[in-house]
């Protein structure tokens, strides 16, 4: 079971110029669509085939159906063009941008979200992928991007607006621990600067287990694909910048307050 959900639109509702431009991304004419479930971006996300045979994902939004969307999507499609071919991500196949809509056009997946409540081979699978991830992204190879600390700093800062106007039923365990748990924020908040490129928003609907090559033994490991690119962010992880085996958002879990 994969909860998030939103509503989204078709495929045949995009407006022809921005069907036609990603026809010519896929290098030919689409016969079918298939929107797919999961995440909440409210425009189109959808595995297209064409009648070449040739297959490809595309997700498309404009201002029309979320203002926020297209900002998003245009920076998916800056760090999706960015991220080196050892990746463990859709490629990037091309783009579309008119001011108005924006279609990202990727490599599609055969897969799977893993299911939830997770289990364990899954789970290994994905941190297996998300340190790969971390492998290939660091040095960080998309220029420009904001620091994960920046990201966060409002929310890790909860406990000193506690701190500053403490409620009236403020728990006595918080009320003894605050500054505890102020500086643990702080330390976490601090340990995120760093050079690795991270997701910022893994979920099961964000990630797709790659049963076809499972299934043809090119490898005994289920292998893992994370779609929406759009959280990314940096932030420090030695164990990564040292090859080692951290999964990129634990770090993340364990500074949350
Ligand atoms: N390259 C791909 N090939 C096949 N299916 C994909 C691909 N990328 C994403 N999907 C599927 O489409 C769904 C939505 O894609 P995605 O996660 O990129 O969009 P979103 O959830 O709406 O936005 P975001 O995750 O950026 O908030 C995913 O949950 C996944 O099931
Ligand atoms: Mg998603």
């Amino acid at each position: 079971m994969v909860a998030a959900t939103g509503a989204r639109i078709g495929w045949d509702e995009l407006p022809a110029v921005v069907r036609q431009a990603v026809e010519e991304i896929v290098g030919a004419t689409v016969i079918a669509a298939e929107s797919q479930h999961g995440g909440f971006s409210p425009g189109v996300a959808a595995r297209l085939r064409a009648e070449n045979g040739r297959r490809a994902f595309v997700k498309a939004v404009s201002p029309d159906q979320n203002d926020e969307s297209p900002g998003l999507h245009r920076r998916e499609a800056r760090v999706s063009a960015a991220l080196p071919p050892e990746a463990p991500a859709p490629r990037f196949l091309g783009s579309y941008d008119d001011g108005h809509w924006i279609a990202l056009v990727l490599e599609d997946v055969e897969g799977r979200h893993p299911q939830t409540p997770w289990i364990r081979d899954e789970l290994e699978a994905v941190l297996r992928t998300l340190d790969g991830l971390a492998r290939a992204g660091t040095p960080c190879p998309v220029p420009d991007l904001p620091q994960a600390s920046a990201a966060l700093a409002d929310d890790f800062r909860g406990w000193d607006r506690v701190a500053a106007n403490p409620p009236a039923d403020l728990d006595p365990w918080v009320a003894a621990n605050l500054d505890w748990l102020r500086e643990q924020s702080r330390r976490g908040l601090a340990a995120m600067d760093g050079v690795t490129l991270v997701h910022f928003d893994i979920r099961a609907d964000n990630l797709l287990l790659d049963e076809h090559r499972r299934r043809h033994g090119e490898d005994e490991r289920r292998r893992a694909q994370v779609p929406g690119r759009r959280p990314l962010r940096v932030y420090r992880n030695r164990e990564s910048a040292e090859g080692g085996s951290a999964a990129t958002t634990g770090h993340s879990a364990h500074c949350a307050p």
